[in-house]
C-alpha cells in the first residue's frame, strides 16, 4: 500500500486547521467558498480521496470471492472499514453492520427485510420531523400490508412533541417507530434514547435515522438501544454511493434477506436457497467495495479531530450564526433555537419578500452555497404553514469567515426583491 495512506492521519482542530484538508477550498475561486450545505452532502478530505485512488491503484479486485491474495487483500480492507464503522457506533459485534447504499437503502432494507413480523392493522410511529427517505419507504409497506402509519407532532417552533408521541405509542402501540435523531430541515434534536425506551416498553422495535447526526456528535448504539440505525457515508465526508445499516444482529437473523443475488447465500439448488451469515445475507452483489475501504477512512479522519471536539466547535459557531442572523432585519428563523440544546449544526430562516430559491441563487454569485426548497421534509413544511426555506449547515470545515459573505448576500437579495 502506498506510504501516504499508511500514514497515521494527524490530530486535528476543527474549523482553519481541518478546512486545509479539503482540496476543493484550495480550488482557485473568484470569492472564497462559503460552503453551507454539508447537510445535503459534505465535502472530501484528501484522506479519503487518496483512498480511494490507492485502492483502485493498487488494491482492487473482488472480495469474498479469489483463492488469490489481491482479493484477499481487498477483503480484508472491506472488513477492517466494517469494523472501524462498528467501533464508531460502539457496537460491540461487527456482523452488526451492514453496507448498503445510504440512508435511503438502509430504512428501504428494513421496511422490506422486516415485513414478515408485522401484520394488516399493524401501526408505524413516524414523526412529522422526518425527511422522504424515512416516510416514502413506511408508506410503500404500509400499502402492501394493509398497516396504519401514524405520525407524532411538532410544536409551531418545530419542536417534537413527546407528549404526543407518548400517548400515541400508548394509543396505537405501534409495532415500528422510525424517527430522525436531528430533522435535516430545521436542526430540531430529538431524544431517540427516550423514544427508543418508550417505544420498547410497548414492545415496539425502534429505527434511527442518523443520516444528519452521524456528522455531528457520537452515537453509541449499545446506551442507545437502537433496533436499528441508518446513515449515508457522504454525510460524514465519505464517498457516495455507500452507508450504513446498523442492527441488533438478532434481528438480522431473523429477518428475511432485502435482494437476492451472489455474496448473499449459503447454497442454490434449482429448487430453492439458502443465505449466508450475517450481514452478508444483506449484502447481495458486487458492493460499493472502495467507497466502503474510503468510508473507514472517512470514519479515522473524524476519530482523528473527535466528535466531541467537533460537537463543541458546532454548537458555538451555530450560536454564532443564530446571532448574525437573529439581528437581520427582514430575516425569519425557524426551529427551536431560543431554546437552549433544542436545534444543531442546522438553520431554517426566509428573507422577507424573496424566495427562497431566489436567495439561494443570488447567494451563489457571493458564492455562498446554501440549500432552498422544501428540503425533503414537505409533511413538515406544509405544518409550519412554509413552502420552502433557505438552509445553512455546517461542518468541521466551516468558520466564521463563512458568514460575512451570507450576510452580504442577505441584505444583496432584501435589496433586490424589496
Ligand atoms: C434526515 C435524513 N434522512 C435521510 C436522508 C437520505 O439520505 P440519502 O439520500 O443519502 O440516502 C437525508 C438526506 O438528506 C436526511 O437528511
Amino acid at each position: 500500500m502506498s506510504k501516504s495512506i499508511l500514514k497515521p492521519l494527524p490530530s486535528l482542530l476543527p474549523g482553519a486547521e481541518a478546512r486545509k484538508e479539503f482540496p476543493i477550498f484550495s480550488r482557485h475561486w473568484q470569492r472564497r467558498l462559503s460552503y453551507l450545505d454539508t447537510a445535503a452532502s459534505s465535502q472530501k478530505p484528501s484522506c479519503v480521496i487518496d483512498r480511494l485512488t490507492c485502492f483502485y491503484s493498487e488494491e482492487h479486485s473482488n472480495i469474498h470471492r479469489g483463492a488469490y491474495s489481491l482479493s484477499a487483500e481487498a477483503t480484508l480492507r472491506y472488513e477492517e472499514a466494517r469494523n472501524a464503522i462498528a467501533k464508531l457506533l460502539s457496537a460491540r459485534d461487527a456482523r452488526s453492520i451492514v453496507f448498503t447504499r445510504g440512508t435511503t437503502e438502509g430504512i428501504n432494507l428494513v421496511a422490506h427485510s422486516y415485513e414478515k413480523f408485522l401484520k394488516q392493522g399493524d401501526s408505524i410511529l413516524l414523526t412529522l420531523l422526518e425527511h422522504h427517505s424515512n416516510i416514502v419507504p413506511w408508506q410503500l409497506l404500509a400499502a402492501r400490508k394493509g398497516l396504519q402509519i401514524v405520525f407524532a407532532e411538532v410544536t409551531d417552533a418545530g419542536e417534537l412533541r413527546l407528549d404526543d408521541l407518548e400517548k400515541k405509542i400508548t394509543q396505537y402501540r405501534p409495532k415500528l417507530i422510525a424517527c430522525t435523531q436531528l430533522s435535516n430541515a430545521l436542526g430540531t434534536l430529538v431524544p431517540v434514547e427516550h423514544i427508543i425506551a418508550c417505544g420498547h416498553a410497548v414492545g415496539a422495535k425502534v429505527l434511527v435515522d442518523a443520516a444528519q447526526s452521524i456528522a455531528h456528535s457520537s452515537i453509541d448504539v449499545g446506551a442507545m438501544d437502537a433496533d436499528f440505525l441508518v446513515f449515508s457515508g457522504h454525510k460524514l465526508y465519505g464517498p457516495t454511493g455507500i452507508g450504513v445499516l446498523y442492527a441488533k444482529p438478532e434481528l438480522l437473523e431473523a429477518m428475511d434477506p432485502f435482494l437476492g443475488g451472489g455474496d448473499m447465500i449459503r447454497e442454490v439448488t434449482t429448487s430453492g436457497s439458502t443465505w449466508a451469515d450475517i450481514p452478508s445475507k444483506f449484502e447481495a452483489g458486487t458492493p460499493p467495495i472502495a467507497e466502503a475501504v474510503a468510508l473507514g477512512t472517512a470514519v479515522e479522519f473524524i476519530r482523528s479531530i473527535g466528535l466531541d471536539s467537533i460537537k463543541a466547535y458546532e454548537a458555538a459557531l451555530f450560536q454564532k450564526a443564530f446571532d448574525l442572523l437573529s439581528r437581520e432585519p427582514g430575516v425569519t428563523l425557524y426551529g427551536p433555537i431560543t431554546k437552549q440544546g433544542a436545534q444543531a449544526s442546522i438553520l431554517s430562516f426566509n428573507v422577507k419578500n424573496t424566495h427562497a430559491h431566489d436567495l439561494s441563487t443570488v447567494a451563489d454569485t457571493f458564492n455562498v452555497q446554501l440549500r432552498a426548497g422544501h428540503h425533503c421534509a414537505m409533511p413538515l413544511l406544509q405544518r409550519l404553514g412554509i413552502g420552502s426555506s433557505a438552509r445553512i449547515s455546517l461542518g468541521v470545515y466551516s468558520t466564521e469567515d463563512d458568514f460575512p459573505p451570507l450576510l452580504e448576500a442577505i441584505r444583496h437579495a432584501r435589496d433586490l426583491f424589496s
